[in-house]
């Protein structure tokens, strides 16, 4: 049974080859001054950032430069970003390209007018923003984290050894967010399936948990299977459009809030994650894969019908003739086999976790309670030894 929620979302999408035209009704609306965020270099080699400035200056806009947000955003990048909109009043904090350049605006945004430093406030204290928000616009290059629909943001702090995700309210949701598939062509194929497996994962989060039949388990298998076919042709063919679209699509609605909604969530892959990836620094998607396989082992006998119904439902096992365990199990193998054929990383060690690190990536995960099972410290270290 659903329990009782609220559904709110307050981005506007812009969607398809023509969106990043619609920048011209949105940028009317904001400050003169816009503080233009990006990553490592990409959009300025496949033409974006060209793209993007054109249509700001087009718009009697003043360009803010800040570049350099690196995949997995720092603490201390972030007190840059900070120092940058401050001193130049920005009015629109625009970014243009993955999860990360995302995540990180939106962590900007809280900080901006705010005294405390950002780590402290916001990732030590999980403190919610009582200042005021500066807005935040995406331009998406990348498919995967959600970040262009939803309030979280994610920030690794190198001296702690810590990568915290804060999911701020739907005030510091980005304004609007311009998807073009076309943008996500120009991905290596790694960050690509990274993030088709990050786009799966956050809907596994969201499904296995609770035993009640619900509206939004039908909507999750729904998305996976879409994600899976489109993800075979996309590995095929990285040109073929109609997957990336597609993939972009279900990226946006596997974490814009909507799978959560009137059930319980998981989210145990991600700690696990994230934990090892304040360690690795390594891709997000990769991580959640490394940990996947030995995590849902662990859990399953806890869920095992839904787990069967995955199996069923989502890849299409005929579980009649089989005992509940070997038609879980079938559920699983079947989405390992989906996931060697994406070229997916598997394991921690490739990631350049090493057995020494287990004890700190335990310490550093957080134990969450809505799943099939909540780990003690001792599963933890059992999961990440399995993922080594
Ligand atoms: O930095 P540039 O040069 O742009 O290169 C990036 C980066 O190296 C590259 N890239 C992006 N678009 C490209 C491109 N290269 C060529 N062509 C393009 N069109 O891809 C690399 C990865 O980018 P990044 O933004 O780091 O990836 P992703 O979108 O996976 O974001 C990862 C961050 O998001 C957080 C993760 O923890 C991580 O810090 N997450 C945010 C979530 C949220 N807001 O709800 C949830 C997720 O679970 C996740 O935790
Ligand atoms: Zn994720």
């Amino acid at each position: 049974m659903l329990g009782n929620f609220k559904y709110v979302n307050a981005t506007k999408l812009y969607f398809g080859e023509d969106s990043l035209k619609y920048l011209n009704d949105e940028l009317p609306k904001y400050g003169e001054n816009v503080q233009l965020i990006y990553g490592g270099g990409s959009i300025k080699k496949n033409g974006i950032y060209d793209s993007v400035v054109e249509i700001l200056k087009a718009n009697g806009k003043k360009v803010v430069d800040d570049g350099g947000v690196m995949p997995n955003p720092t603490a201390d990048k972030l007190r840059d970003g900070v120092k940058i909109a401050r001193e130049n009043n920005v009015g629109l904090l625009l970014a243009v390209g993955g999860g990360s350049c995302c995540d990180y605006a939106k962590a900007v945004s809280v900080s901006v007018n705010c005294d405390e430093d950002p780590w402290e406030k916001y990732y030590a204290r999980f403190e919610e923003p009582d200042c005021e928000i500066i807005p935040v616009g995406c331009i998406l290059t990348m498919a995967g984290t959600g970040s262009e629909m939803n309030g979280g943001a994610v920030i690794t702090n190198h001296d702690t050894h810590q990568k915290i995700g804060h999911v701020f309210g739907e005030e510091v949701m980005p304004k609007f967010s311009i998807l073009n598939p076309r943008f996500t062509m120009t991905l290596p194929k790694n960050q690509m399936v990274a993030g088709i497996y990050d786009i799966f994962n956050h809907i596994c989060e969201q499904y296995f948990s609770g035993e009640d039949n619900n509206t939004t388990d039908y909507l999750a298998e729904g998305l996976m299977k879409s994600v899976i076919d489109a993800s075979l042709k996309a590995i095929e063919d990285p040109e073929d459009y109609e997957a990336r679209s597609n993939i972009m699509w279900a990226a946006t609605w596997a974490l814009n809030t909507l799978l959560s909604r009137g059930k319980k969530t998981d989210w145990m892959v991600h700690m696990l994650g994230q934990a090892a990836g304040a360690y690795t620094d390594a891709t997000h998607g990769m991580t959640l894969a490394a940990v996947s396989l030995p995590y849902y082992r662990h859990i399953m006998p806890h869920g095992l019908s839904k787990f069967k119904r995955f199996a069923r439902n989502v890849w299409g096992i005929h579980t009649s003739s089989k005992t509940d365990e070997e038609a879980a199990e079938a559920g699983l193998i079947a989405m390992e086999n989906w996931m060697r054929k994406l070229g997916l990383v598997m394991n921690l060690s490739e990631l350049g976790a090493t057995e020494d690190m287990i004890d700190g990536i335990a310490d550093a995960t957080i134990i969450l309670k809505g799943g099939y099972k909540v780990l003690t410290r001792d599963d933890v270290v059992a999961i990440l030894k399995e993922s080594l």
